[in-house]
């Protein structure tokens, strides 16, 4: 297994590209279940859960092809299995996402059950019910959902919290239904929003994307599409923790700063200096970072993908900065690794009290899901000494090469191949 070797202490320097956003991809190449017709997709990351889809897409019979230019050209001209199987899915739960556009093109479909995960029960009760709403027939068999209908019939959906696979998957199916579907307590994610724009794209009609209310009117058919996948805000902020840490200076481009308001107003209230253009970021960090609290939120809140590097970035800061998790009930399991390094922090239920120390101590930490990783790189880059990260297929899941793009910021980071 892969590990991650870091020396920290150097302040990061240079211009780092951003690459697609895998949250926004992933239901994209799912989308393209929904047409026999190409999709002609750009700014597709170079990343394993990536593959991890176009592998499970090609099992259904979906040919693609991609690119060194993060180009994919995807088509579901023929589909050959309405199946998504266990060893699959239990990798990657985003795999749910082929459900909604399975059933409503082929009137069948079944997905595996995805298991408990990592950061918690993450449950699909919510796809199962919506898709049920919309007609379907769905029964859970040997670990498998079943889902069978005609042809899906619009209607009032209101999942019981946001969730934003859930909002994709019913989005995805009801462009196919008869009539309309109005999608209420929708999630209001870019990401949500990048689909919602793929499939417009397509032939599909929806308005209210990026509001909570999203309304679908189904049509018969969807047909090719050429897109480009919005920038990643996750690995972006992701970069600005670490900078923000280790202190510098750098430049983020093929970024989007207006999906990253609640991010870049928690750094800059640690201290970091930030200066914005359409697709461009530049921060400069000279202090010691103040503390700050954060709580997680649905968009536009505080992201609880950022959750772990932030804590990354509070355990080094002046003061004591309070972290509640409010998305997923186990998203603390960075918090022993980052003790290890040296940190302070206590955990109360759903709380992180984190108290800043002067420095960390390098040490040998492991990883125990994707933004977790990526909080014991940022704290291994400010650390002193070595510091070594296990398991790091968890960030290959999430992160464009990421230690390549470290490299090129100037930390010393390499990756160790057992
Ligand atoms: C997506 C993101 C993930 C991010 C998360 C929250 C992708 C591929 N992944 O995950 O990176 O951390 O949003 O922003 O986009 N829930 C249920 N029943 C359901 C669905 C969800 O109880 O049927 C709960 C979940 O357990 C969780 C909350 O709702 O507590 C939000 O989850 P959700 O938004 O669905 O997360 P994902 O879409 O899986």
């Amino acid at each position: 297994m892969d590990r991650l070797s870091i020396h920290g202490g150097v302040p990061l320097q240079g211009e780092v590209e951003i690459s697609g956003a895998k949250n926004a991809a992933l239901p994209i190449l799912c989308a393209a279940l929904l047409t026999a017709d190409p999709l002609r997709l750009h700014n597709v990351p170079d990343l394993k859960d990536i593959a991890t889809a176009l592998r499970l897409l090609k099992q259904l019979g979906v040919e693609s092809a991609r690119d060194n230019a993060q180009r994919v050209e995807i088509c579901a001209q023929t589909v050959s299995s309405l199946e998504a199987p266990y060893d699959l899915v239990k990798t990657m739960r985003a795999s749910i996402l082929v459900l909604g556009p399975l059933l409503a093109r082929f009137g069948e479909a079944r997905v595996s059950l995805p298991g408990g995960c990592a950061i918690g029960q993450r449950p699909v009760d919510q796809h199962i019910s919506g898709l049920e709403a919309l007609g379907a027939e769905i029964s859970i068999e040997h670990g498998y959902v079943i889902a069978k209908a005609k042809r899906l019939r619009g209607a009032v959906i209101r999942t019981d919290m946001v969730t934003v696979t859930g909002t994709e998957n019913l989005m995805m199916a009801a462009t196919l239904a008869e009539g309309t579907t109005v999608l209420e307590n929708a999630a209001r994610e870019p990401e949500v929003v990048d689909l919602a724009n793929l499939l417009i794209k397509m032939g599909a009609r929806i308005t209210g994307h990026g509001s909570d209310r999203i309304v679908i009117e189904g049509v018969p058919a969807l047909h090719g599409a050429e897109h480009t996948v919005i920038a990643d805000r996750i690995e972006a902020g992701s970069f600005l923790c670490a900078v923000a840490a280790t202190g510098g200076e750098i430049r983020l481009t093929h970024v989007a700063p207006d999906t990253m308001g609640a991010t870049l107003s928690k750094l800059a209230q640690a201290g970091l200096t930030l200066a914005l253009g359409s697709d461009w970021i530049t921060a400069q960090m000279k202090r010691r970072p103040k503390a700050v609290d954060v709580r997680t939120h649905e968009y536009p809140g505080f992201a609880t993908d950022m959750q772990a590097q932030v804590m990354a970035l509070n355990t080094l800061a002046e003061g004591t900065g309070i972290v509640v998790e409010t998305i997923f009930e186990n998203r603390f399991m960075h918090v022993q690794e980052l003790i290890r390094l040296g940190a302070d922090i206590e955990i109360d239920g759903h709380t992180a009290v984190v108290r800043g120390v002067v420095g960390l101590s390098g040490a040998t930490v492991m990883a125990t899901d994707l933004r977790a990783s990526a909080s014991l790189v940022i704290a291994g880059l400010a650390a002193s000494g070595q510091t070594v990260v296990e398991r790091i297929y968890h960030l290959d899941r999430g992160y464009s090469h990421m230690e390549r793009k470290l490299s090129q910021l100037g930390a010393q980071i390499e990756r160790l191949t057992a």
